[in-house]
């Protein structure tokens, strides 16, 4: 059965790697939805216009569309854009949608969580087969995040206190979407699960020292720098104090990701996931 699949996100950090592996896989049906065409030049799969907040650029690139990796930024556009998005999808005869999602069991309670979680069942309503991707937290995260470094001369830093963290790499996360979206049929009605390796942040200081024979120690920062950092630097505040909130509860103790390590990876794709020893090697030039 004719499949077409659409990539959402194709320029960020998760497509990006989703691109890859469906172009390593050989599959060659997919088109690639970006707001900007004219800026991008190195992706390998044709383009098509989309912009969340334009329902018209919606309409067109869901044409004749089967598959759908649907993914969207840090911000509470999210909500919306995402209903509409989805309301079209429905219009327009889409069999199946492979949502990026974030943290949590169902009884998840941080807001950008509970959010995602929303959306997952605004799509199972929506009668679309479907799969939910939920990662913890991306090792990207480690390179920077929201336009802050987590490294300066030395020290490691992040607002998450001594908190037990659940590690997933992105690429890893679009091999899994790519098992997906290849064979649908296989992971209709999943949610999974991705996070593969628990570590604090002292925990990758040590490595970072151990392993890459990089002097680093770890800072806790206060959540509050983190929140001062988003106001003024003009980031989308209803997200951002979400994730302020959840860096207060980590630092407080409440959201300990002990023991949240899947196997779920392993089985779909039969490789091992990426360790977090091996994402800081892969990345060892950023560190030094
Ligand atoms: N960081 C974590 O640890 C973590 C953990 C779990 C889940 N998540 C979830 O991961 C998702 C973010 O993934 P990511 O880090 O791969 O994202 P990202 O690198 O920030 O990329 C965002 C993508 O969305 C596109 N985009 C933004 N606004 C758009 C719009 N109005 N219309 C169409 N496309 C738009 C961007 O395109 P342009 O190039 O045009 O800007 C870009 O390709 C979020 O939903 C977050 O909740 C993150």
């Amino acid at each position: 059965m004719k499949n077409r699949i659409l990539v959402t996100g194709a320029t960020g950090q998760v497509g990006r790697y989703l691109v890859q592996s469906l172009q390593e896989k050989g599959y060659q049906d997919v088109v690639l939805a970006v707001r900007n065409p004219d800026n991008v030049i190195d992706l390998p799969y044709p383009l098509v216009e989309m912009d969340y907040n334009k329902p018209n650029t919606i309409k067109l690139a869901l044409n004749g569309i089967d598959s759908i990796f649907m993914m969207t930024g840090y911000t509470i556009d999210m909500l919306q854009q995402s209903k509409v998005f989805i309301d079209i999808a429905k219009q327009s005869g889409v069999r199946y949608i492979v949502h990026l999602g974030a943290c949590g069991d169902d009884n998840a309670q941080v807001a950008h969580w509970a959010w995602h979680q929303l959306i997952e069942r605004y799509i199972e309503w929506s009668g679309i087969q479907f799969t939910h991707l939920r990662p913890e937290s991306y090792m990207q995260n480690l390179l920077g995040y929201q336009g802050e470094n987590s490294t300066d001369k030395g020290v490691l830093h992040s607002y998450f206190g001594d908190a037990i963290l659940s590690w997933v790499d992105c690429a890893d996360v679009a091999e899994l979407a790519a098992h997906c979206l290849i064979s649908p049929e296989q992971h209709y009605g999943q949610v999974y699960r991705l996070g593969y390796e628990n570590k604090t942040y002292s925990q990758i200081a040590a490595l970072l020292t151990d392993e890459l024979n990089l002097p680093f120690r770890y800072q806790a920062n206060d959540p509050q720098e983190f929140w001062d950092f988003a106001q003024s630097n003009a980031l989308e505040l209803a997200y951002m104090k979400s994730i302020y909130d959840h860096y207060v509860a980590f630092t407080a103790g409440e959201l300990s990701r002990e023991g949240m390590v899947f196997d779920n990876f392993q089985k779909i794709t039969k490789k091992a996931p990426v360790s977090v020893k091996e994402f800081l090697i892969k990345h060892q030039d950023y560190f030094k």
